[in-house]
């Protein structure tokens, strides 16, 4: 698909992955809104982008989502929504904290509001003339890391949502491709803690783009594609180098 003059909405677009995906698409006649939770960043992620503006919304709030919908149907609609807005909780399943308390936190940000964020989106999305979503998930949709306990599932269970989406709109709604996105560890906010080779989140970035102008809908960038491989082959070698990684905290 094209990469120009589209509308397009990066959620946790004021930092890391985000805003690397918003420099990406910024320019070329394109229109960015980018969505957070804390106004400062996104003013300063706005001021360095061209023909951007942003909307404070925390994706998991039903108000805040609504009233985000109603101001994008309202300023001209939507060609692609860059479900990227997600966190990780690192920790050990025998130190006593709750996985529960854990996993639900990590599960409404990282499916339940996308989930709802697509439910929302699709209407308008149905409209353009050549639309997309793409969905940012992690190597960890394949392979678990342990130090990340909850937090795989989430997005595993987005690979899975991630799938059923795509072949439910190309037989409904064909003009909406469904991408998706499985970066390996990124140097980012969300792992400055942890230790191991970290890929930029420029890279990523344009490698988005990339994809996008190849119908490429599944995105595995740097060493990701190595362990997507090794576990098509051998599940367990690859969950042992997937677990060679540890945090410094
Ligand atoms: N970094 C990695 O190694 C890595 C690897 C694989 C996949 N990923 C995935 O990449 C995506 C981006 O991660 P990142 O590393 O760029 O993280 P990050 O640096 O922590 O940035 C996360 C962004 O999401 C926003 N955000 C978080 N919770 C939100 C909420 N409830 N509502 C709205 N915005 C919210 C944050 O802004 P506010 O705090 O201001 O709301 C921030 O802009 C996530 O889905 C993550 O799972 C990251």
């Amino acid at each position: 698909m094209k990469t120009s003059n589209k509308r397009i909405l990066v959620t946790g677009g004021g930092a890391g992955i985000g805003f690397s995906i918003a420099k990406a698409f910024s320019g070329n006649g394109n229109q960015l809104i980018i969505t957070g939770r804390t106004e400062s960043r996104l003013k300063s992620a706005v001021a360095q982008l061209e023909n951007a503006t942003y909307i404070v919304a925390d994706v998991t709030s039903e108000t805040d989502v609504n009233n985000l919908v109603k101001e994008v149907k309202a300023g001209g609609g939507l060609d692609i929504l860059i479900n990227n807005a997600g966190t990780g909780v690192a920790y050990n399943l025998l130190n006593g904290e709750s996985a529960v308390k854990n996993g639900r936190y990590e599960m409404e940000i990282n499916y339940f509001a996308v989930l709802n964020l697509i439910d929302q989106f699709v209407p308008t999305l149905k409209e353009s003339k050549e639309a997309a979503i793409i969905n940012v998930q992690s190597v960890a949709s394949y392979v678990p890391s342990a130090i990340l306990p909850t937090y795989g599932p989430t997005k595993a269970a987005l690979h899975s949502y991630s799938q059923s989406l795509r072949i439910t709109l190309e037989q409904t709604a064909p003009n909406i491709q469904v991408y998706e996105v499985f970066p390996p560890l990124v140097d980012t906010e969300l792992v400055k803690d942890f230790n191991g080779p970290k890929l930029s989140p420029d890279v990523v970035a344009q490698d988005i783009v990339d994809a996008l102008q190849q119908n490429n809908f599944e995105i595995r960038n740097g060493g990701a594609e190595h362990v997507y491989q090794l576990h098509l082959q051998s599940p367990k070698e690859a969950l042992a180098l997937m677990n060679t990684m540890e945090a410094t905290a």
